[in-house]
């Protein structure tokens, strides 16, 4: 069984940079190997990793759609096929789903490739998943999305109440894990996390950390540079730490699991 970490929020918040970060600290703490799942249309996770998604979910679903289609159930060849869009590293495996070829109705489509991705990710302790903006392809989900859901957002008020509210959204939508979390990166300042305690109160989100604001990341990403190779003393590094910790607790996780 896996122990997944779903990361979601409003856009440009951070979601794939602690999606990077969470793979590497996950792997150097003795939960991988890691899978991947770059869950966002517009695959970005690969180059923060440090490799490059050639292949994409995507185009599987077209053949999805096709067996959907013939009405045969031709699951084994899935398999194969998503095992070619897999990228194995000596860190993790990353999976990028890219988006749908075409137009038309891919939910058969969809369904038949959650069940395929399901098995693929059973193969291994320890998922990250980077989401899009926005709930959506949470909500396509019909089980608990995650062991641990965890909502970024900038540490302003402004910032947390729209993470309150993309909280509410998802329980409106039948959206449920393990455990849900928020993260508030590029903090200036400690005040933020009760700022965050105070807007999440009465609700089981937990605060579980802050991240400071720091310009490498931001000229690592200008040039390309991945998360990877970030050095382990960067303040937001020393500051994910905690914070993954605290992720972990409690984290149903059988090493070797594989
Ligand atoms: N703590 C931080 N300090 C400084 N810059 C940061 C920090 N966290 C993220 N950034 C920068 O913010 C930008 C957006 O980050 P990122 O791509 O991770 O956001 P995102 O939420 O995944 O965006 P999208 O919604 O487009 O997927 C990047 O340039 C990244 O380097
Ligand atoms: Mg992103």
């Amino acid at each position: 069984m896996s122990w997944t970490l779903a990361i979601t929020g409003k856009g440009g918040v951070g979601k794939s940079t602690l999606a990077a970060m969470a793979v590497r600290w996950l792997g150097e703490h003795g939960r991988g190997p890691v899978l991947a799942v770059d869950a966002d249309p517009n695959t970005c996770l690969d180059a923060l990793l440090g490799v490059k998604a050639h292949h994409t979910v995507g185009s599987v679903r077209e053949d999805a759609k096709k067996i959907a289609q013939g009405g045969i159930g031709k699951q084994e060849l899935l398999d194969l096929k998503i095992q070619e869009s897999l990228i194995e590293s000596d860190q993790f495996d990353l999976i990028a789903m890219g988006r749908s070829e075409g137009p038309g109705c891919y939910c058969y489509a969809n369904n038949v490739l959650r069940g395929v991705l399901g098995r693929l990710a059973e193969r291994y302790p320890t998922v990250v998943i980077d989401n899009e903006a926005g709930l959506e392809n949470l909500s396509r989900r019909t089980v608990q999305v995650a062991d641990v859901l965890v909502f970024v957002t900038d540490p302003s008020f402004r910032g947390l109440t729209t993470a309150r509210r993309l909280y509410e959204l998802a329980l409106e939508m039948g959206i449920t894990a393990g455990r849900m979390g928020v993260v508030l990166n590029r903090a200036r300042d400690t005040e933020c996390v009760d700022r965050a305690r105070a807007v999440f109160a009465g609700t089981p989100v937990e605060v579980l950390g802050a991240l400071p604001e720091n310009s490498e990341l931001g000229q690592r990403d200008e040039a390309g540079d991945p998360i990877l190779g970030l050095p382990a003393n960067n303040p937001v590094y020393v500051a994910l730490n905690e914070l993954m910790k605290r992720c972990v607790e409690s984290a149903k996780v059988t090493v070797g699991a594989v």
